[in-house]
């Protein structure tokens, strides 16, 4: 939902040899000095928020925090109030006053991750904050001046949410002053090596355990994979091969099935069974979901038992 970061040395490093993550990376170097709203492009899990944190840490306002808000994760009833804050008693359960998160980024930056999914009402309010430099906290007839740098991030197409009708032009054009493509993994699968094995060595460190590296063979399918769920999949799938196998090396037998089944057909020759794809649509989105059992279900649209269920039926401990 909302997160607020103090400062802290940069161990954020953006991975990857790649064009386009050549050109990205000079992209943030040249403008993180620049007080300009920026608007970040890319699929879920392409890294997003680490390039808005580069941003940050890379800009003259590296010592001031750093807010990161999900607008689709927070309820549009809220959303006001978390972002600009609300006098005490401005609602029911409003006991006692907040700053929200744009007076607490004062100074520094705010991440407006999922800003697609913000309400006409609130992208109007928005556009006033980012026009005039204040909020109105909700209940108030106070405009207190706020002084932020906006990073804004989605996974949609938000000129085309515009010519929708769906996003405000005069916002659209405000936040992007300039935009930043994060091309998916799968467009540049040669930064798949880098940054497993990057992920491999910063996995072994957190759960201290050996290093492995990856065999061949593993790299090989890594490299081969689509990668929906992009860098976020990636290193899931290593912290997976970490937590449930062992050895001098990452095997492919230490990859999901999700991943090394390609192409494999089921006992009715090409046609795979109901089954098969239940089963593997569950474990694709275990694995996405870093095995946190909630976000897989939350993923698949069912509760936590109906999981719970599937996980003992296909056998699957992630
Ligand atoms: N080029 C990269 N180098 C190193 N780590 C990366 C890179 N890209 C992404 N990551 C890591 O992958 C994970 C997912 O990235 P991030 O959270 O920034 O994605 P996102 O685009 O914001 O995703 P979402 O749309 O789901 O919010 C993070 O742990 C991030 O540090
Ligand atoms: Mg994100």
């Amino acid at each position: 939902m909302g997160e607020i970061t103090a400062p802290a040395a940069g161990a954020d490093e953006l991975v990857g040899r790649s064009p386009p993550i050549e050109r990205l990376r000079a992209e943030i170097e040249r403008i993180a000095r620049h007080n300009i709203n920026v608007l970040l492009e890319g699929e879920s899990g392409t890294g997003k928020e680490l390039v808005a944190r580069l941003i940050h840490s890379q800009g003259p306002r590296s010592d001031k925090p750093f807010v990161g808000v999900n607008c689709a994760a927070i309820h549009e009833s809220l959303l006001e109030s978390e972002l600009f804050g609300h006098e005490a008693g401005a609602f029911t359960g409003a006991a006692r006053a907040t700053l929200g998160f744009l007076r607490c980024a004062d100074g520094g930056t705010v991440l407006l991750d999922e800003i697609g999914d913000m309400s006409g009402a609130l992208q109007s309010k928005l556009l006033r904050v980012l026009e005039q430099r204040e909020v109105i906290p909700v209940g108030s007839t106070q405009r207190i001046p706020v002084d932020i740098r906006v990073v804004a991030a989605t996974h949609q197409d938000l000129l085309q949410a515009v010519a929708d009708g769906a996003f405000r032009r005069d916002l659209y054009y405000r936040i992007n002053v300039v935009r930043l493509y994060i091309p998916p993994l799968r467009e540049r699968p040669e930064d798949v090596p880098l940054l497993a094995e990057r992920f491999s060595r910063s996995i072994a460190r957190l759960l201290k355990l050996p290093h492995r590296r990856i065999s061949p063979a593993a790299m090989k399918i890594l490299r081969e994979h689509d990668w929906p769920g992009n860098v976020r999949e990636l290193s899931n799938v290593i912290q997976r091969a970490y937590v449930l196998g062992s050895g001098l090396l990452i095997e492919p037998g230490d990859l999901p099935e999700s991943l090394t089944d390609r192409g494999s057909s089921g006992k009715n020759g090409d046609f795979p069974t109901l089954d098969e794809q239940v089963c593997r649509h569950v474990r694709n989105a275990l694995t996405q979901a870093g095995g946190v059992r909630t976000r897989a279900a939350d993923m698949l649209g069912i509760d936590r038992t109906t999981l719970w269920r599937m996980i003992k039926r296909y056998d699957l401990r992630i």
